[in-house]
């Protein structure tokens, strides 16, 4: 019983933090939710059976062509092509939409990447 009360208790502190939170540190589902992308444009519309977003998902929105020419400007390099993985490496390495993003290449460069 004890247990279960603290339970409660956690739960509503965490609901009541919630909305400061999400204000503070938004995440990528939230703001393609922002421009009206719904869950299904990136799992499918079959609930019993989501699918996971691939390179393709994202790519079938964000033309790779268009996005390299976007980020050309970047330093010290652009972040969408490199000579290891070209222009192919899985956007999620970098932009995860659930959680906080992630600066791929810094598990060797150290390019100081801001990733949306
Ligand atoms: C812009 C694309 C995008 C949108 C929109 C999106 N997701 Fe996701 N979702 C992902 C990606 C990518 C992953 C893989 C893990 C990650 O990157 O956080 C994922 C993972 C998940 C998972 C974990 C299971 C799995 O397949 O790995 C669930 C559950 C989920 N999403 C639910 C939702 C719901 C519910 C919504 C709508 C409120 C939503 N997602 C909207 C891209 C998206
Ligand atoms: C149904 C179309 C659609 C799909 C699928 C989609 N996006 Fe987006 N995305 C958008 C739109 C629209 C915007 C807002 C305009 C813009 O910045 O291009 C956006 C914005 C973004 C941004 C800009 C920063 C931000 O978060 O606001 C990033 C990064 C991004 N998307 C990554 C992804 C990734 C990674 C995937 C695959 C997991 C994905 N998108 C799938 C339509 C889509
Ligand atoms: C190595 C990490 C990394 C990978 C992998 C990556 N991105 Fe990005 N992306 C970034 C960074 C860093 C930025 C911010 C660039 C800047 O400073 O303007 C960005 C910016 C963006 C933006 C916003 C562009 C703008 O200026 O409006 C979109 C959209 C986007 N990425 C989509 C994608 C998609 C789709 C993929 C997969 C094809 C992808 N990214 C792969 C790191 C990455
Ligand atoms: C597993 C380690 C590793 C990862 C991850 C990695 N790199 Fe590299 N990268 C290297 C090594 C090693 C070199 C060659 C040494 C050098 O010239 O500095 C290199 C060289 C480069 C160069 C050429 C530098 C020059 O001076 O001409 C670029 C550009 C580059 N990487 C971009 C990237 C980008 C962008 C990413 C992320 C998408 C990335 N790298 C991820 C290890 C890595």
């Amino acid at each position: 019983m004890k247990f279960l009360r603290t339970l409660v208790a956690t739960a509503l502190a965490v609901a009541v933090a919630m909305p400061l939170a999400v204000q503070a540190a938004e995440l990528g589902a939230d703001r393609h939710a922002k421009v009206g992308v719904k869950c299904e444009a990136c799992h499918g519309t079959d609930k019993a059976n989501p699918k996971t977003p691939d390179f393709a998902t994202c790519t079938g929105c964000h033309k790779v062509d268009a996005l390299v020419e976007k980020t050309k400007g970047v330093k010290p390099t652009n972040p969408h092509v490199s000579p290891h993985y070209g222009t192919e490496l899985d956007c999620t390495n970098c932009h995860m939409m659930h959680s906080e993003s992630q600066d791929f290449c810094a598990q060797c460069h150290n390019f100081k990447y801001q990733v949306p």
